[in-house]
């Protein structure tokens, strides 16, 4: 029976089909001529074969290094985390030498190795076979190392990074009666608030300041020379409740605050030198909270979080970067 020929696809299209396909990222190298070394992004790896342990990899017959991975006796393939973008990026455009300020290793043949990476396997060239406008790679591993970093993920045509499912495990109700549940989003987004906002207030409390005071200085450190009334509706903001004007007026009387007067007649509210002080001393207990704060997660995860948090703040904002 003949098997129906696919009219050639529009590439665009195809490549968008291809793109709908999840992957990690890897960076490719090898040494090329003289010893020179070689590498490159790509996402067209795959594991092979345990045994013997095998990987593969695909590179476009357009690649400026097709001759030095095709005459090259081995090659490693580095799996990027997820902090790696950076790299990625580098390894993917035209700049004269990727290799530029990059502290690299020798692996077997003196290929370079990257270090840092999620995993990385060294391997020898086992077979070579002609995949239409790509060559196919196929090496036998030698060598490899692996650590629990996240991935860098590349789907769509966009860098991302793995967010695992979550199991239903904490889904039970927290109270039968009223039925709610601890991965009910409002309760675990009010949860969260109160116990990262209230390691926030201890650690200031322990430095004699109030969360009040804080949050006077805080904002005046952001907007410098904002009137009183102006000062109160920021507090209500950020707080769900607005400020006694009297803070602001303790903070005049210690110094840290003052007056000035503005052309529109509404006296506005600027630090002073000591006032500036006390603020930088704020954003130090503040970062020392947050790195207790953020615990255990993982850079990939604040920056996660961050990103949707910003989209809970706006929903109606389209968020593109990742
Ligand atoms: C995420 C990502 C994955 C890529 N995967 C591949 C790939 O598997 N094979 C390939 O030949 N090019 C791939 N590329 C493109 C190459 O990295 C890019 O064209 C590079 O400039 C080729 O360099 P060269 O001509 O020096 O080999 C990928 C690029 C990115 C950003």
């Amino acid at each position: 029976m003949n098997s129906p020929v696919l009219t050639p696809p529009d590439p665009r299209t195809l490549r968008n089909a291809f793109g709908s396909f999840a992957t990690g990222v890897t960076i490719v190298t090898t040494s090329g001529p003289a010893g020179s070394d070689i590498g490159l992004t790509a996402n067209s790896f795959s594991s092979v074969s345990l045994d013997p342990p095998m990987v593969l990899w695909s590179l476009a017959r357009t690649s400026a290094n097709l001759d030095a991975f095709r005459n090259g006796t081995h090659f490693a393939v580095h799996i990027l985390s997820a902090d790696q973008e950076a790299l990625s990026s580098r390894f993917a455009s035209k700049i004269a030498d990727r290799f530029e300020g990059v502290a690299i290793e020798r692996g077997p043949a003196g290929i370079p190795l990257l270090p840092d990476c999620m995993a990385r396997f060294a391997c020898k060239v086992a077979y070579q076979y002609e995949g239409g406008d790509h060559v196919i790679f196929v090496g036998e591993i030698l060598d490899f190392s692996h650590s629990a970093r996240k991935p860098l993920v590349f789907h769509g045509g966009r860098y991302g990074m793995l967010l695992p499912k979550q199991g239903n495990a904490s889904a039970q109700p927290v109270d039968e009666l009223s039925n709610l549940s601890a991965d009910d989003l409002l309760y675990q987004v009010s949860n969260a608030y109160f116990r990262t906002r209230q390691a926030v207030i201890n650690e200031l409390e322990h430095h004699g300041w109030t969360s009040e005071e804080y949050a006077v200085l805080s904002i005046i450190g952001r907007e410098d020379g904002l009137c009183v009334p102006e000062i109160v509706a920021r507090s209500e903001k950020v707080r769900g409740q607005a400020i006694s004007t009297a803070i602001v007026q303790k903070l005049i009387g210690l110094g840290l605050l003052h007056k000035v007067d503005s052309a529109d007649g509404e006296a506005r509210v600027r630090l002073t030198t000591e006032g500036r002080l006390a603020v930088m001393k704020l954003i130090a207990i503040r970062k020392s909270s947050e790195a207790d704060v953020q615990g255990n997660l993982d850079p990939s995860e604040v920056q996660l979080l961050k990103h949707l948090l910003a989209r809970l703040e706006h929903p109606a904002h389209a968020v593109t970067s990742n």
